[in-house]
């Protein structure tokens, strides 16, 4: 196997648990492991601190272009502050599902996101890993759950129950993002044809982490 087919490539939607999934995995294999959701966020972020509009394609896309950002320590660095948890808001979430509607603001981010792949080996995970940044990657895996069991599992990152008007605004949003995602022109969330459908609504993180190792081992 090639490199650049060392790639265990993660597509999902929100919320659907591919990030612990994935870096689980990455870990476990002895891969890098790439969250590609952080760089739009970041460029999110980035964009509002420089008052930039989100919607603003050629402002953003050159902001995204020289983004001084860092993955360092378990930590996620912008211009020198650590941003890791700035940047997991609902608000910039919304910012971040914005930015990457734009083709110059994914063009921008393409190579960045590429250059994570070293000698090791890479795990990625986002909306067009296998699609767009990856697509020789040796296992796509299309990693979901229901809108209901993953805004459950956000309510409880963040400590809410899981019922009531705080549950159902972040039920409101998740399905906001899914369907942004979903049906934007540039590299639109979607189960790609050579991609393994990983349905995590009944499964816990261990199994699922299983089941994505024992695919690899098979490619
Ligand atoms: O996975 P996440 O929630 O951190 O992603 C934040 C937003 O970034 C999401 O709304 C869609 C976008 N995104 C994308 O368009 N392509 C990727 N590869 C990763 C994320």
């Amino acid at each position: 196997m090639s490199v650049k087919q060392k790639v265990i490539a993660i597509d999902g939607p929100s919320a659907s648990g591919k990030g612990t999934v994935a870096s689980r995995v990455a870990a476990a294999l002895g891969f890098d492991y790439l969250d590609s959701g952080a760089l739009y966020r970041l460029t999110a972020l980035y964009a509002q601190q420089q008052h930039a509009e989100w919607h603003d394609e050629a402002a953003v896309a050159a902001l995204a272009e020289r983004l001084p950002a860092e993955f360092k320590d378990g930590s996620i660095w912008l211009d020198g502050q650590d941003v890791s948890e700035a940047i997991r808001t609902e608000a910039i979430g919304m910012g971040a599902s914005a930015v990457a509607q734009l083709p110059k603001v994914r063009a921008a981010l393409l190579q960045r996101q590429r250059d994570f792949l070293g000698d090791k080996g890479l795990v990625g995970d986002g909306r067009d890993m296998g699609s767009v940044v990856f697509p020789e990657a040796a296992l796509k895996i299309f990693l979901t759950a229901s809108a209901q069991v993953r805004a459950e599992r956000r309510a409880k990152q963040l400590g809410l129950p899981c019922e009531g008007v705080a549950f159902d605004r972040i039920l409101s949003d998740i399905e906001a993002r899914d369907e942004a995602d979903r049906r934007r022109a540039v590299a639109p969330l979607q189960q790609l044809p050579d991609a393994l459908l990983l349905d995590t609504t009944d499964l816990g993180i261990e199994e699922s982490v299983k089941k994505v190792l024992d695919w690899y081992s098979k490619v």
